[in-house]
């Protein structure tokens, strides 16, 4: 269903959010009222999005219903959280049975071991402790590869998101003016995060070795440690080059420097031993958060013997009153061993490949630059002609026809996360074929309403990151 007379990729974007909009009565009303009493109406500043917040009713399995009574196949999963589906029936008994028998005492409860020897398993590493949140997961590795070497500086790559802590929210979600050159970054450090900070870190781009062993040997017995996420998920989805993990691998061992991986995204998520195990290279700290908890808030931090005495031992005191809190165990525990089998992973990513092959030949016969990736539950159509390798080529990626496609998606019955240029898509257990279709389906509309298009550019998005 072309439209002759979408002149410009931004008349398309304003088409389709008018009908978005006209959808959202009752989103609207909520976000009216809402902003009277939290700052821009909603609970987390990313659950905000163009034009209009969407409120969500309830969500059964695969499909959810927003505010005003609209079911949507549901590949958004809560920013990557709800591989599970909604109200699984084994999650829904763990926490039934559990929150009768009280849901908090700040001491351990038995489901944590479980927990612990489960993730144990699937990621190679021995042992474990939990948080509440991916930032505090690796809030902790940074805390503890510094605690244990006693270095002050830590590597991250460019353009990666880890949380919202101080240490590292820093040369993310900026444009490509504000990166500095190549060789050798900005560290730019987001509003709130203080200038001395963010010299605590190293920039590196991702897939580039050389420039890592730069940093590490400029500042030889200076560097604690190095955090990534070993396959990129908030820039779409950038796996590593061949041989790149290994070369980290070694490198920071060759510096005595210890490696963490922010599996908060990937993990349980790309594998049933996440990206750790999908590439083979484990590193000395893992971070989970996300999917861990069936959808309750969990996170945990994993690492090998020599790095977890500095716990046992009080080097670093690993804390918080609702660390392994009973509820999120017994959800948690439901999940890595009721729910998240390793057929689970081949069905999910079956239903992915399907996605995306179906997406490329609508998008390929309707002359539009693409390409995309498939990694278990995760996914994603990328409207650009070269696969990103790294932060700065993602930048070049086009923010507005990502967001048309989230409007196109939302607007034919698909959910998928509103920030759609940084997002994938996250299915789960419950998805059908008939669900993957209709994602396709509207794809294949969107690519014939941008045979339409002739002028792309945008005055209404800049190429920021968020849009
Ligand atoms: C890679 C990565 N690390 C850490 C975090 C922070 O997790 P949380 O939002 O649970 O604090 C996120 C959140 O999106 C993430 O994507």
């Amino acid at each position: 269903m072309g439209h002759a007379n979408s002149s410009t990729l931004d008349d398309l974007v304003r088409r389709e959010e008018v009908v978005f909009l006209a959808r959202m009565t009752k989103s609207t009303e909520l976000w009216r009222r809402a902003q009277q009493s939290m700052p821009g109406g909603v609970t987390s500043s990313w659950a905000n999005s163009r034009p209009v917040p969407v409120w969500v009713s309830h969500g059964v399995g695969g499909h959810v219903w927003d505010a005003d009574g609209t079911e949507y196949i549901d590949m958004h999963g809560g920013y990557g959280v709800n591989v599970v589906g909604h109200a699984n029936p084994a999650i829904v008994d763990a926490v039934r049975q559990r929150v009768g028998l009280g849901t908090h005492f700040a001491q351990p409860t038995d489901d944590a071991i479980v927990v612990a020897e489960a993730l144990a398993i699937r990621f190679g590493l021995p042992l474990w402790r939990f948080t509440n949140s991916g930032t505090e997961a690796t809030m902790d590795a940074m805390h503890l590869m510094r605690a244990i070497s006693g270095r002050p500086l830590i590597i991250k790559i460019e353009g990666t998101y880890h949380g919202h802590h101080d240490a590292t929210m820093v040369s993310i979600f900026r444009s490509a003016d504000q990166l500095g050159p190549e060789d050798e970054p900005y560290r730019v450090p987001g509003p709130g995060v203080p200038q001395a900070m963010a010299d605590l870190l190293r920039i590196v781009p991702y897939n580039d070795l050389p420039a890592l062993e730069r940093v590490l040997q400029q500042h030889r017995g200076q560097v604690a440690g190095m955090i990534l996420e070993p396959m990129l998920m908030n820039a779409g989805i950038i796996p590593p080059a061949p041989g790149y993990l290994q070369g980290v691998r070694d490198l920071t061992r060759q510096h005595g420097a210890l490696l963490a991986f922010d599996e908060v995204k990937t993990g349980m998520v790309v594998d049933w031993g996440g990206a750790t195990r999908l590439f083979g290279i484990t590193p000395d700290i893992i971070c989970l958060a996300k999917a861990l908890g069936g959808g309750l808030p969990c996170g945990a931090i994993g690492g090998t013997a020599e790095v977890m005495a500095a716990i046992a031992d009080g080097r670093y005191d690993q804390i918080g009153t609702f660390n392994g809190n009973p509820l999120t165990m017994a959800a948690a525990r439901a999940t890595l061993t009721e729910v998240l089998t390793p057929d689970a992973y081949i069905a999910a990513e079956l239903l992915g490949r399907k996605m995306l092959q179906g997406s490329i030949d609508a998008l390929i016969a309707n002359d539009q630059p693409c390409y995309g990736a498939v990694f278990g539950f995760k996914g994603s159509v990328v409207f650009h002609d070269r696969p990103a390798t790294n932060y700065r080529e993602f930048l070049a990626i086009d923010a507005a026809v990502s967001h048309c496609h989230f409007l196109v998606q939302h607007n034919g019955g698909v959910f998928l996360p509103p920030w759609g240029k940084s997002e994938s898509w996250t299915l789960c257990v419950a998805h059908s074929d008939a669900d993957g279709e209709r994602y396709v389906a509207n794809v294949t509309r969107l690519g014939q309403e941008l045979t339409c298009v002739t002028q792309r550019s945008s005055d209404i998005f800049t190429n920021g990151v968020f849009s």
